[in-house]
């Protein structure tokens, strides 16, 4: 009998049988816990609509298997405003410009929060590069990426 599987979600232990090993995260997110912060745009880890913070790293939720999940921790978008990091990268992302629609800004919100706890030993132009990196595989249907782009650099920068 395989071990249940364990890990947390926003602080939140889960202990699930190990039947559910295959079921991706992003599934789970959304269709168990209600996570609707997750959002599901290609299901196939090219969008970034899905992203979570997995041990802090912005991951896309719709490629990695609840077996993969042991010991591990999650954070969902909606989540990360309970810090004054998240709120302030929320608010970067709130400027004119840099949100429409809104659907892709969970995604961008995982990202910026995932760089600015990897803690970027660079300053000035090196900082764009960052984002830029960080924001790969991120898309985004109405913005064109320029005020996005500035809003995590004004965000990460105050780091
Ligand atoms: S829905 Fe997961 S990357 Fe697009
Ligand atoms: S704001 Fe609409 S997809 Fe990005």
């Amino acid at each position: 009998v395989s071990e249940p599987l364990r890990f947390t979600v926003n602080g939140v232990e889960q202990e699930l049988d190990a039947g559910a090993s295959t079921t991706k995260l992003a599934a789970f997110l959304r269709d168990e816990l209600g996570a609707t912060d997750v959002k599901l745009g290609c299901e196939e880890g090219a969008c970034g609509a899905c992203s979570v913070l997995l041990d802090g790293e912005d991951v896309p939720s719709c490629l990695v298997l609840l077996g993969r999940m042991r010991g591990r921790c999650v954070r969902t978008p909606g989540h990360l405003a309970r810090d004054e990091l998240g709120r302030r990268i929320v608010a970067a992302l709130m400027q004119p410009g840099a949100l429409q629609c809104g659907f892709c800004t969970p995604g961008f919100l995982c990202a910026a929060y995932g760089l600015a706890l990897a803690r970027p030993a660079v300053a000035g132009a090196a900082v764009r590069a960052r984002v830029e990196q960080a924001l790969e595989g991120h898309l985004c249907r109405c913005t064109g990426y320029r005020r996005i782009v500035q809003a995590v650099e004004a965000a990460v920068g105050a780091e």
